[in-house]
């Protein structure tokens, strides 16, 4: 007896496969049998005909830490189809910052009225006692680390304090991390040199844990800037997963040829990758540098001024007679979107084989970029779909299997006997994001069921209420 039997779907199992009929059966929480399956035996029949049956996909990059706690029905990516989340990227995880002042860019993921966390064991304890909706993995991040150790910021740690940070960098692995998070192109970690990185990492060798960077340059400095982190991880033997790969900034358009061919030749002697969301423009804190590098800027939030959310800064600008400093200091503390990328650059990238989808999205910003809630969907019928950057089962594989494989989520990515059960249900014909960046909150078409461990979460465009998510500890 199996308790539900999806029958008569495309399968498209994460392999990148092409895909095929299958009927797909589950006990508890586990995928029983894939194939021509007899509906008899089943508790629960649910028909699927002619529409695809994918593994849950997995976003590789969030900032969703809190986000698990304070929403935990997780509706911005439960409605993409996503069933797992990554927290704790570009450098900025929750755990174990506590109750310290979160300056910025911590301020994207800490704040509020918590909850705060002192150890990522306490984190992933909270997890099991208060399941989301969906799951989540974690990496313990740098700047997280600089802010609980040292007592100020602009300068190279010493040290001690290397040494205390290594202590928590073994202690989260103990706990479970996936790896650790860098972030040296924001001003907390901005001071940490190579040499910092690669002595706090060192509990990492030979463990199997991933490194993922913001790397301290995605302009001018790009190709150095990637040197730097494959470096160091290839220095330690690890894996170096290089955050949301992009070049910004007019006159670094099209020098996605550059970085790829570069990461290439990287790969035949250090072991990296990438992951990238399907937008060519980026959001995170507020500030001047940025702002110089984008045709345009939009206010995602503003602490000072919440009502200009939304909002153009050249417009808010020239309303109040400043120029672009001086706009940008009124807003403080503040986030942005920047239109600073180029579009065949984007889809360069994402069509790279390499390549995983990573939603990047930031769920606590009022007017938020629309990757938050668009990122998968767009991917399926935006780019795979309507320009055919890629087949289904291509797409399909950047967003699951390619994911689990790089972070060793080796319980997920697949739709396979024995492992969690975890689909997305979908039609590959209407799939498609309809976040923008003029109405950012506004969930996918066309994802027309979500399972998180057997149960279903989301089904007619709604959360079911299931909070059947668990935290992904890495064994050791
Ligand atoms: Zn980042
Ligand atoms: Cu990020």
């Amino acid at each position: 007896m199996v308790d539900l039997l999806l029958r008569g779907g495309i399968l498209v199992d994460g392999t990148g496969a092409l895909p095929r009929r299958a009927d797909v059966a589950i006990a508890s929480d586990r995928i029983a049998a894939v194939g021509e399956l007899p509906a008899s035996g089943a508790t629960r029949v649910i028909d699927v005909d002619g529409l695809v049956v994918a593994p849950g996909f997995i976003d590789a990059h969030t900032h969703d830490d809190r986000l698990l706690f304070t929403d935990p029905g997780m509706a911005p990516k439960l409605s993409q189809g996503v069933t797992t989340v990554v927290v704790g990227n570009c450098g900025i995880s929750l755990a174990p910052l506590g109750r310290r002042e979160p300056v910025p860019p911590l301020n994207l993921v800490a704040g509020g009225d918590g909850p705060f966390f002192d150890s990522l064991a306490d984190y992933f304890a909270a997890l099991d006692r208060e399941p989301p909706a969906i799951n989540a993995a974690a990496l313990v991040g740098h700047t997280t680390l600089r802010a609980v150790t040292m007592a100020s910021l602009d300068r190279e740690a010493d040290a001690s304090e290397i040494d205390a940070m290594r202590a928590h960098v073994a202690q989260a692995l103990a706990a479970g991390a996936l790896g650790v998070s860098t972030g040296t192109f924001y001003a907390p970690a901005r001071a940490a040199t190579r040499d910092e990185v690669l002595r706090i990492l060192e509990p990492m060798r030979g463990t199997g844990a991933v490194v993922c960077s913001h790397i301290r340059d995605e302009g001018d400095h790009v190709i150095d800037s990637l040197d730097e982190v494959i470096g160091i991880a290839r220095e330690l033997g690890i894996r170096q997963v290089v955050s949301h790969h992009k070049v910004q900034g007019r006159t670094n358009f099209g020098r996605s040829k550059e970085t790829l061919a570069h990461l290439e030749e990287a790969a035949l002697t250090a072991d990296v990758c990438v992951d990238c969301y399907p937008y060519a423009a980026s959001s995170t804190v507020l500030r001047v540098d940025s702002a110089r590098q984008a045709s345009r800027v939009l206010v995602a939030w503003s602490q000072a001024l919440p009502d200009c959310a939304g909002r153009f800064l050249d417009d808010l600008a020239r309303d109040w007679g400043l120029d672009l400093e001086g706009a940008i200091a009124k807003l403080q503390p503040a986030g942005a979107i920047y239109f600073s990328m180029d579009e065949a650059d984007v889809e360069r990238i994402l069509a790279h084989p390499g390549t995983m989808i990573g939603s990047d999205g930031l769920p606590h910003d009022r007017f938020p970029h629309p990757r938050l809630w668009g990122a998968f969907p767009r991917v399926l019928g935006h780019y795979g779909r309507k320009r055919g950057l890629f087949p289904l089962e291509t797409a399909v594989r950047k967003m699951t299997g390619l994911t689990a494989e790089r972070f060793g989520l080796s319980d997920i990515g697949f739709v396979k006997p024995g492992l969690r059960a975890d689909l997305a249900v979908f039609d590959a014909e209407t799939v498609i994001d309809t976040a923008t960046f003029e109405n950012p909150v506004s969930p996918a078409r066309g994802i027309e069921r979500v399972i998180v461990g057997g149960r279903i979460a989301w089904e007619a465009g709604e959360s079911t209420g299931s909070r059947n998510g668990v935290a992904f500890r890495r064994r050791a």
